[in-house]
């Protein structure tokens, strides 16, 4: 690879073995990738910061960085934790998993990354700008980021991402790259979006039908005339997870749809395969279900003041984990919907998720609108998954 005066300083080790490490790191990565050079990022998200999935032998690696005078060039924020730092005891986390959690924390804070720990930092001050460069570890967001805001990144690994961090640049392929953009295939949608879970079902059906070919094609998708936010992040959340798609044009929606025509090769989905997605999901009755969550990926202001409203007056009878971003948590103090939420007996979990967290055998059945939790739900945690629709997964809550 072609490397600056500076990067070659960071690669010499001018910079301190942490800045080398992660230059080195860098550059074995466009080798492999055949990158000519590396591209300045604006942005960073780590993922990897649970010490459920981290162990010792990450956080060591983690420490080493610090200890080597690791310092982030730009923006940079983290994927959920293991925990909620405030609220932890109350979540049923252990003393000792919770020391583990703040050392990981505190050797990121060593190294100056901002250490708000959410899948949705767009939603939070992390926020790229349309073309911008960046290097984002969260399969759901680095889907976001290129398709919605049209921001440009792979889907990196924890290293890889705090790699960027570190040295503020990345190898210029794949994503970074115009030709990596363009759509291989026409997806025509013949369904019925009405909620958050049936945009996580079509992330699941269109996911699946891309694993089919052996290079995954970028999806150019007719039918959807309109999407929120909060049913843009749960089909990139899906699409990502079912089909490791990092990017879709959705014309009308997102900002680079209209660089292109429609490719010729097609495939169309009906309602009845959403219909057939959707009962697949659900692998339990709805009367066993002893945990509720919603916030995969992490809820908006605007979920959670829906919350609120329908759970005003009543009681919850099932754990049911509200999670969120740390600053959307405070402005729903601010809001009042905490409060309200809280004298409802449901619990906030901040900071972290339900796939995340330490909860192996606690739970039997998860009541959830996310296909992506469902996913992990049932393969990382041993749960069993109802899929519902937002409002319906509250009121399984008060049941
Ligand atoms: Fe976020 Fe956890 Fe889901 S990281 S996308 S809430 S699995």
């Amino acid at each position: 690879m072609k490397l600056t005066l500076e990067e070659q300083k960071m690669l010499d080790g001018e910079y301190g073995r942490a800045t080398q490490k992660a230059m080195e790191i860098l550059v074995a990565l466009g080798t492999i990738y055949g990158a000519e050079k590396m591209v300045p990022v604006t942005s960073v998200q780590i993922a990897g910061v649970s010490y459920d999935n981290l162990g010792e032998a990450g956080l060591h690696w983690l420490s080493e960085m610090a200890d080597g005078g690791g310092k982030t060039r730009v923006l940079t924020t983290l994927n959920p934790a293991g925990m909620d730092f405030e609220n932890w005891q109350a979540l049923g986390i252990s003393a000792e998993f919770a020391r583990q959690q703040m050392r990981v924390i505190d050797a990121f804070a060593r190294m100056n990354v901002v250490t708000t720990c959410s899948c949705t930092p767009y939603l939070i001050g992390n926020s790229p700008h349309f073309g911008q460069h960046i290097a984002w570890a969260e399969s759901s967001a680095v889907c976001y980021a290129n398709s919605v805001i049209g921001a440009r990144s792979n889907r990196e690994g924890g290293p890889s991402a705090l790699a960027a961090a570190l040295t503020g640049v990345t190898p210029e392929y794949g994503f970074h790259l115009d030709e990596q953009r363009r759509p291989g295939i026409t997806i025509e949608v013949a369904a019925a979006l009405r909620d958050t879970n049936d945009f996580g079902t079509l992330g699941v059906v269109i996911g699946k039908q891309l694993e089919q070919f052996e290079q995954k094609p970028i999806a150019y998708i007719l039918g959807v005339d309109q999407a929120s936010v909060e049913q843009l992040k749960s089909f990139c959340a899906s699409i990502a997870t079912y089909g490791g798609a990092a990017l879709f044009h959705m014309p009308g929606i997102t900002p680079e749809a209209d660089r292109y025509t429609p490719p010729g090769e097609g495939i169309t989905i009906t309602q009845a395969e959403i219909d057939t997605a959707n009962a697949a999901l659900t692998s339990a009755e709805a009367d066993e279900a002893d945990f509720v969550s919603l916030g995969c990926p992490h809820l908006t202001l605007n979920e959670i003041a829906r919350i609120a409203e329908l759970l005003k007056g009543h009681q919850v009878t099932k754990e049911f984990w509200i999670t969120t971003a740390r600053p959307t948590k405070q402005m729903a103090d601010r809001m009042g919907y905490t409060r309200i939420i809280e004298e409802a007996g449901a619990k906030f979990a901040a900071d972290t998720c339900c796939v995340v967290a330490p909860i192996k055998g606690r739970f039997k059945i998860l009541v959830t609108d996310s296909a992506k939790a469902c996913y992990y739900a049932s393969g990382k945690n041993k749960i069993r998954t109802i899929i519902k629709p937002f409002d319906e997964v509250v009121l399984a809550a008060i049941q």
